[in-house]
This record gives C-alpha cells, sequence and structure tokens, in this order.
C-alpha cells in the first residue's frame, strides 16, 4: 500500500526560533514543510513548488504579511493562508481575513490549534477543489442574492437593478460610503446576458492621470519612460463584460476627455499608440460625490456627466432604511461565524440587534458589517449583549489599550500583571477566555494579575 504524498506546506516568520518550533510539530504530523524567512523569500519559493497552504506572520520588516497574502492569492486563489497575529490585533486580522486568509491564529501560539486549523483547511480544500458547483456559488454571490433589503427604498433598487442589468446603457450608481455601490455594479453584471463575460472595476482616485490612462486604454512598448512591456488596458481586458469606474468623481478633467469618446464612439487608443480599436464594454460609474455639483464646479464634465447619468442609481444611506439592519446583522453574523468558528459567540442577543437598528451607521453597511464581525471575533460568551457593542465599534470607545511606552522602567511583574488586566478588559471580563488567548493557566491568571492594580472589574 503506498501512502499519498505528504502535503507540502510553507510557513514565512521572521523569527527563526518561532517557525523552526512550528516547523518541527508539523513536520511531526507527517507535513512536509518549507521555511522562508521573509515575504520575499516566501514568493520566491511559491514560484518554484506547489504548496498547499501558506502559515505567514503578519508584522515583517520590508514586505509584511499582508502583501504576501495578497500576492499569494493572486497567484493561486485556492490555497489557504493562515496567519499568525499578535493578540489584541484584532483589527489587522479582520483584515486578513477580508483579503481572503483562511484563518487567523492569534500568538502565543497553541500547537495543537495550529494542526487543527491546518487539517481543517487541506480538509475543505480538497472538498471544494472536487466539487463543480464552488464556481456556480461564487457568481449567485455576485448577483442580487447577495444583497438583502426588505425596505421599498431597497426593493425599488432591486426592481431597478434587474431592469437596467437587461440594456447596455451605461449606469451611474452613487451613494454614500459603504451603501453597496460596487455589490450593486456587480449585480448589474451578473443578473444580465454579459454575466459570462468579465467583470473588471478600477477606483480612479488610486492612481495619478498618466498611469490611470495607459490603465485603462493600454499603452506600446516605450510608449513612456517605464513602459518596458505593452500593456490592454481594461477597457480592452472587459471586451464582452462590464468595466466599473470606482469613484469616477476623481478623474481628471483630460481623461474624462477621453472616456467621453471612448464612450461616443466605441474606439480607443493605447498611449503612444496611432492605431484605433473597437471595444463592446458597458460602463458603469460610482461615486459617493455629489457629480452634479462637480459640474457646476466645473470639475467635471458636464457631457460626461450626461452620457455616464442616462440612468442612475442611488442607493439611500442605512440610516434611512433601518428596517434592514436586523436582516442585515443576520447575514452578517452568519458569515463571521464561518469566519471564525472558535468564537465562542452563537447568539445576538435581541437587545443587542435592536441596538444596532438604534444607531445612525455614518460608514454604512460597511461599519456594520464590520462591527458584527468584531462581536464575533472579541466575544467572550455564547449570547452576545448590548454591552460588547461600545468595544465592537470601529469609531467608538475602545476600552483600555495596553502600551509599552514608558518614561520608567517597570518591574517586569507590573507590566506582566497590567498586561493581563488589558487582556481581561478586551476579553469583556471573561478570564478563562483571556487565559486561553494568552496561553497561560487561569490559575496564572488569577495570581500573577494581582501584582498589578488589579481591578479589571469582572
Ligand atoms: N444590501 C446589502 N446586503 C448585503 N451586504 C451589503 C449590502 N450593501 C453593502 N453590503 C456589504 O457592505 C460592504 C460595502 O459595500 P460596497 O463595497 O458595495 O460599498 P460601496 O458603496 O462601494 O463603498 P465605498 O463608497 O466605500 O466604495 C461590502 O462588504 C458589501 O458586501
Ligand atoms: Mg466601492
Amino acid at each position: 500500500m503506498s501512502s499519498p504524498p505528504s502535503p507540502r506546506l510553507l510557513i514565512v516568520d521572521d523569527e527563526p526560533e518561532m517557525a523552526r518550533v512550528l516547523a518541527d510539530a508539523l513536520v511531526d504530523r507527517g507535513f512536509s514543510v518549507d521555511v522562508a524567512p521573509s515575504a520575499r523569500a516566501a514568493l520566491e519559493l511559491f514560484g518554484k513548488r506547489v504548496f498547499e497552504l501558506v502559515l505567514t506572520d503578519l508584522r515583517m520588516e520590508h514586505l509584511d504579511g499582508f502583501d504576501l497574502l495578497k500576492q499569494v492569492k493572486a497567484l493561486d486563489p485556492d490555497v489557504p493562508v493562515l496567519v499568525m497575529t499578535a493578540f489584541g490585533a484584532i483589527d489587522s486580522a479582520i483584515t486578513a481575513m477580508k483579503l481572503g486568509a483562511y484563518h487567523y491564529i492569534t500568538k502565543p501560539l497553541r500547537l495543537d490549534e495550529v494542526t487543527t486549523l491546518v487539517d481543517r483547511a487541506l480538509d475543505e480544500r480538497r472538498l471544494r477543489s472536487r466539487s463543480r458547483a464552488f464556481q456556480r456559488i461564487a457568481t449567485e454571490r455576485s448577483a442580487l442574492g447577495a444583497m438583502v433589503g426588505r425596505t421599498p427604498a431597497m426593493q425599488r433598487v432591486f426592481d431597478r437593478v434587474e431592469r437596467l442589468a437587461q440594456s447596455t446603457a451605461p449606469v451611474l450608481i452613487s451613494g454614500e460610503t459603504g451603501t453597496g455601490k460596487e455589490l450593486v455594479a456587480r449585480a448589474i453584471h451578473f443578473e444580465g446576458p454579459r454575466k459570462a463575460g468579465p467583470f473588471v472595476a478600477i477606483n480612479c482616485t488610486a492612481l495619478p492621470e498618466s498611469l490611470l490612462e495607459s490603465e485603462l486604454f493600454g499603452h506600446l512598448k516605450g510608449a513612456f519612460t517605464g513602459a518596458t512591456a505593452a500593456r490592454q488596458g481594461l477597457f480592452v481586458e472587459a471586451d464582452g463584460g462590464t468595466l466599473l469606474l470606482d469613484e469616477i468623481g476623481d478623474m481628471p478633467l483630460p481623461l474624462q476627455a477621453k472616456l467621453l469618446r471612448v464612450l461616443e464612439q466605441r474606439e480607443l487608443r493605447a498611449v503612444g499608440s496611432d492605431e484605433v480599436r473597437t471595444v463592446d464594454v458597458r460602463v458603469l460609474a460610482a461615486t459617493h460625490k455629489d457629480l452634479g455639483r462637480l459640474v457646476q464646479e466645473r470639475a467635471f464634465r458636464e457631457d460626461l456627466f450626461y452620457r455616464l447619468n442616462v440612468v442612475a442609481v442611488t442607493l439611500p444611506p442605512l440610516r434611512e432604511r433601518a428596517g434592514d439592519i436586523p436582516a442585515l446583522v443576520e447575514r452578517f453574523f452568519a458569515r463571521a461565524r464561518e469566519r471564525s468558528p472558535s468564537s465562542p459567540v452563537t447568539e445576538l442577543a435581541p437587545a443587542l440587534v435592536s441596538a444596532l437598528a438604534a444607531r445612525d451607521w455614518p460608514g454604512n453597511v460597511r461599519e456594520l458589517e464590520n462591527t458584527v464581525e468584531r462581536i464575533v471575533v472579541t466575544g467572550a460568551g455564547p449570547r452576545a449583549d448590548v454591552e460588547t457593542l461600545d468595544a465592537a465599534l470601529a469609531d467608538g470607545p475602545r476600552g483600555p489599550q495596553f502600551s509599552v511606552e514608558r518614561p520608567l522602567l517597570v518591574p517586569l511583574r507590573q507590566l506582566e500583571a497590567e498586561y493581563i488586566a488589558w487582556a481581561i478588559s478586551r476579553c469583556g471580563g471573561n478570564k478563562t477566555r483571556a487565559a486561553e488567548l494568552l496561553g497561560i493557566d487561569v490559575s496564572t491568571i488569577h495570581r500573577r494579575g494581582k501584582a498589578g492594580q488589579g481591578g479589571e472589574g469582572g
């Protein structure tokens, strides 16, 4: 009987001691393990070999774990990436999950937790690669079904999206930050006849004018210094599909003129080229700004505005559709639970849901989503109630912060005790969970926590 080859894992950590302990433990469990001391070294290895899973530290010199995560995901979207973060760095853990990390593990590491997660990630990966249905689910998630909204205002948006999806007219999608503009753009694409074609999005704020131009329209090799290879541009990439110009209000005026030409004639010219080519692209534009006002201020071309604004979809801010909040919370809670299966939170108290529904949410749906995720990630008991809200609010009071910047040296015992007290408060007073996260015994917490000011209340 021949056994299957052992799965190859990649560990990335700039602390060699840490990496070695971890590697030994995983080799003992029958894995083949490579260790990279930096993100750069990891990427080099990744280009040479097939890895079934990557385990990376987040904070490293030069290229950090986030960059590594992004690049690994771009090279192989299926490979699970586990990130290791310092305790208390929940926000970076959430960011990593959003970037596609499979899960995060807080340091100090518990080896049994690591091996359990590795086993689970590999199992899921095997299941997924077997299931053809996965592709279909991914598409459906981008369609209207991904959007929650029962209020009449949102029902009207959905009706409109459904009808617009059938046409090829440009659509201007506006709304405050985090209201779901990108989601609407995707729904317009995936509900319509172009859904098998590409959906390409670009944020017009992110790039300086010259780069944005070549990004959109492409350039020839040698068209400008640094153009060492020709690039076809996003309009060509989106041929047969949809191009979303996000934050269109930030597009520089000269480019607006070029965009107008493409929209009117469906023709474009790459930077440095005389040749004109035709493309079949549906253009969607999104903005959180008042474009009409920008037109009055002459910061946006009037002709382009009318061209883009043939049809408009306006997303109401969340505070004007509080009726949708409970359903959104339910959706985000289920998703956060999926992403953090080890969280003890299994239920949200009705009072908490009401408190969420009563807030104003200046960051709209995205802020609500992040808050629910924080409740799940930081929650200490099975039922999260209103008191978890303050700690979870993105911009709200965060509770005591731990800092090691001090004018004078203090005894290590005292520092330790303060750190423990801080950890307990971060866990909403739950000492058992704090002990678990710190990787020590509850009895140790009781003993050592007393050396400091103690009063953690709970
Ligand atoms: N109606 C909705 N149902 C479910 N999720 C939603 C809904 N609206 C927004 N979201 C979620 O909220 C987050 C923000 O949505 P999206 O990125 O589409 O907003 P946006 O308007 O483009 O934000 P920004 O102005 O910051 O670019 C996303 O994670 C999205 O999935
Ligand atoms: Mg957006």
